[in-house]
């Protein structure tokens, strides 16, 4: 029987520690970190449909397991899909050390080749955070993570926005990169550009839409805790948390946040 979420964190980098973890302050939650709080409060309530259920997760792109590992400490059965093994060595260590190396299964692979890797309409909640902006073909790969759900299973999409990354090189004093990732067609400026696309809240949403999925919640993520400095991010970890969810959903924070998160659905 899945047990609470003990959620995790990633490694931060420069600048503010995002990724530290703090627990929301009143809440008897999981802690929550100002870069990961809202898709889990997203996640969260989808596994709260159904509190008794071990559900099957596929993570695209999972990584080092950042979203892996604490699904499966929640009890479900989560397959990683990875292009790199090296991540997929680090995903396996994690689990290991979290005692849930028997939940996570670790496979190489492409996103955009699942078919060959996960049986179609086997699995209840697929998700593929930042991924799409690095793929060859980020159609292929939703349409795989569409055939891999069950009808009335629900995907986890988390891409990278263009807004954020125009006023963000426009803050950086970079204008002429920022009125190239401006009128992009795909949002970048090459060729040293390190993704390969950006979305805004629509193009993603087509992106989905196309592959039969239908969307049902859009945040922003990182609508304020890349800007701030690291003195006030990491002095008021649990503020910037509170604050973060509730700019993510409502206009005009939304769509200037650093990530666009999409929560869809196979229909039924
Ligand atoms: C930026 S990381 C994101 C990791 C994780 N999803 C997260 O949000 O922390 C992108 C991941 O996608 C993987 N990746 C890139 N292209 C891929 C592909 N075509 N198929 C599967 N995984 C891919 C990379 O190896 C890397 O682990």
């Amino acid at each position: 029987m899945p047990r609470g979420l003990n959620l995790g964190c990633r490694a931060g980098g420069a600048g503010p520690r995002l990724d530290r973890v703090e627990q929301t302050p009143g809440a008897a939650g999981p802690p929550l970190t100002p870069r990961t709080a809202v898709v889990w409060s997203v996640l969260r309530a989808e596994l709260d449909r159904r509190p008794s259920a071990e559900l099957t997760v596929l993570d695209v792109g999972g990584g080092t397991g950042g979203f892996a590992v604490p699904l499966a400490q929640a009890g479900h059965q989560v397959t990683v899909v990875d292009a790199s093994p090296d991540a997929l060595a680090a995903l396996s260590r994690r689990a290991a050390e979290a005692g849930v190396a028997d939940r996570v299964r670790a496979v190489q692979g492409d996103g955009d080749a699942l078919a060959g890797l996960v049986e179609p309409d086997s699995v209840d909640l697929v998700l593929c955070h930042a991924v799409l902006e690095v793929v060859d073909e980020p159609a292929s790969v939703v349409t795989a993570l569409a055939t891999a759900l069950r009808p009335g299973g629900a995907a986890s999409v988390l891409v990278a926005g263009r807004s954020a990354a125009v006023l963000g090189r426009a803050m950086n004093g970079h204008l002429d990169v920022a009125a190239t990732l401006a009128t992009d067609p795909t949002g970048t400026a090459r060729p040293r550009d390190t993704l390969r696309r950006r979305f805004d809240a629509e193009s993603a949403a087509a992106l989905l839409t196309a592959a039969g999925l239908t969307v049902e919640e859009i945040h922003g993520v990182r609508v304020l805790a890349d800007l701030l400095p690291a003195a006030v991010a990491d002095g008021q970890q649990g503020a910037l948390v509170e604050l973060e969810r509730a700019l993510a959903a409502r206009s005009p924070w939304r769509d200037l946040a650093v990530q666009l998160h999409l929560f869809a659905r196979r229909p039924a």
